[in-house]
């Protein structure tokens, strides 16, 4: 059994973050989504990994991923020319697929629980697909599946107008190589991609066996900034672990599930877990709320913030008013204009978005 992750794609809907940067990398709880995903992988004994990546963002993720020694894990790199589909994506790694069955991941996507009982229905009943669904609200924003009482799928398509029932598909998808003749045989979508779904959707028009699970727990599909802020808000609340590396000054408060990073200074300010801060930051005259998350090389002084992601070098400095639900991009300066404090000076990047009392 392999795995193989897409890491590719353009990221459109987490701009500006990602313009210069892989959305798979945006980092939730200070790791990058990507990891997770990789984890789950190889908690399910999956020890042989192709990461599809594209020409703009595959180095970054190349470097800080590596060759998967930290995960226990091979890692096989796979580009992707250009982001034409889930399905192209898996025509492309055919050379390592092999004839192997393998789990498709999507990279930006984190769910709550283990891969394992889906890997093993998969592979005690020899299935050729076993697809994961969700309930969802707006299922016109995903693949959407109709399915029988005993969970056999009829019938998938692609972010429908007129949905045929509430059933997402999660970007968790078990095959079997039978997938790769169904990719043979489908042409591009109306939007110009080779869809997973329409693959899916021939093995089941060839009756071959396609089943579904119902995913329980959480799952996040890390598309847009407040899909971003859950994921932090909950990996922060599930999975953190207390722990100071820091410097951290008598005059300071640290309350409740708070991790912070070997390197950063701690000077007269308040901490309310779960808050998780990286590396070498420097925090002064601060309060920071719980469900934040800020990434090495931080500086913070007289800054007020919660339920924030500041991500790496981004500095904050003497913003009085509290910050929440923000998203503060790598390198970002908000500081007040010196001898002009109630003026507003800016430099924002393309789609950005600001909101002011
Ligand atoms: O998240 C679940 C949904 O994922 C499913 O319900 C849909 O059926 C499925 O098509 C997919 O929809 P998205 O619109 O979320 O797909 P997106 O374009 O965001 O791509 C998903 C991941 O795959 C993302 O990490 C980028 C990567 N990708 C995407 C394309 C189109 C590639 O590596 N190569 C590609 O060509």
């Amino acid at each position: 059994m392999k795995a193989l992750i897409l890491s590719g794609g353009k990221g459109t809907r987490l701009r500006p973050l990602t313009y210069s940067g892989a959305k798979q990398l945006v980092p939730v709880a200070n790791k990058p989504i990507l990891w997770y995903g990789i984890e789950g992988i190889v908690a399910a004994g999956i020890t042989d990994i192709g990461i599809i990546i594209s020409p703009e963002t595959g180095e970054e993720v190349k470097s800080l991923t590596g060759n998967g020694d930290r995960f226990g894990a091979k890692i096989t790199y796979i580009l992707q020319e250009q982001p034409a589909g889930l399905a192209h994506a898996v025509k492309i790694a055919r050379p390592f697929l092999g004839d192997a069955p393998f789990i498709m991941y999507l990279g930006d996507n984190l769910i709550q629980r283990p891969l394992n009982p889906f890997l093993e229905k998969f592979k005690a009943e020899q299935l050729d697909a076993l697809i994961l669904l969700r309930p969802v609200s707006n299922p016109s924003a995903f693949g959407v599946a109709k399915v029988d009482e005993k969970g056999k799928v009829l019938e998938l398509v692609e972010k429908p107008k007129d949905p045929p029932s509430n059933l997402a598909l999660v970007g968790i998808y078990f095959f079997s190589p039978q997938i790769h003749e169904a990719i043979d045989n489908i042409q591009p979508s109306a939007r110009g991609e080779l869809e997973i779904t329409d693959a899916i959707q021939r093995l089941i028009d060839w009756e071959t066996s396609v089943e579904s699970c119902t995913l329980e727990g959480w799952w996040l599909d890390t598309g847009k900034k407040d899909d971003l802020l859950e994921a932090n808000r909950i990996i922060l609340d599930t999975q953190l672990v207390a722990q100071n590396h820091a410097e951290v000054d008598d005059k300071s408060q640290i309350i409740g599930r708070v991790q912070i990073g070997a390197g950063t200074k701690v000077i007269n300010s308040s901490i309310r877990g779960p808050v998780i801060i990286g590396e070498n930051c420097y925090l002064e005259n601060c309060f920071i709320g719980p469900y934040s998350s800020i990434a090495d090389h931080v500086k913070l002084i007289e800054a007020d913030l919660e339920h924030s992601v500041v991500l790496h070098s981004a500095q904050i400095i003497g913003i009085h008013q509290r910050l929440v639900d923000s998203v503060i991009g790598r390198r970002a300066q908000l500081t007040v204009a010196p001898r002009r404090p109630k003026a507003l000076r800016f430099m924002i990047g393309d789609d950005s978005q600001i909101e002011l009392p």
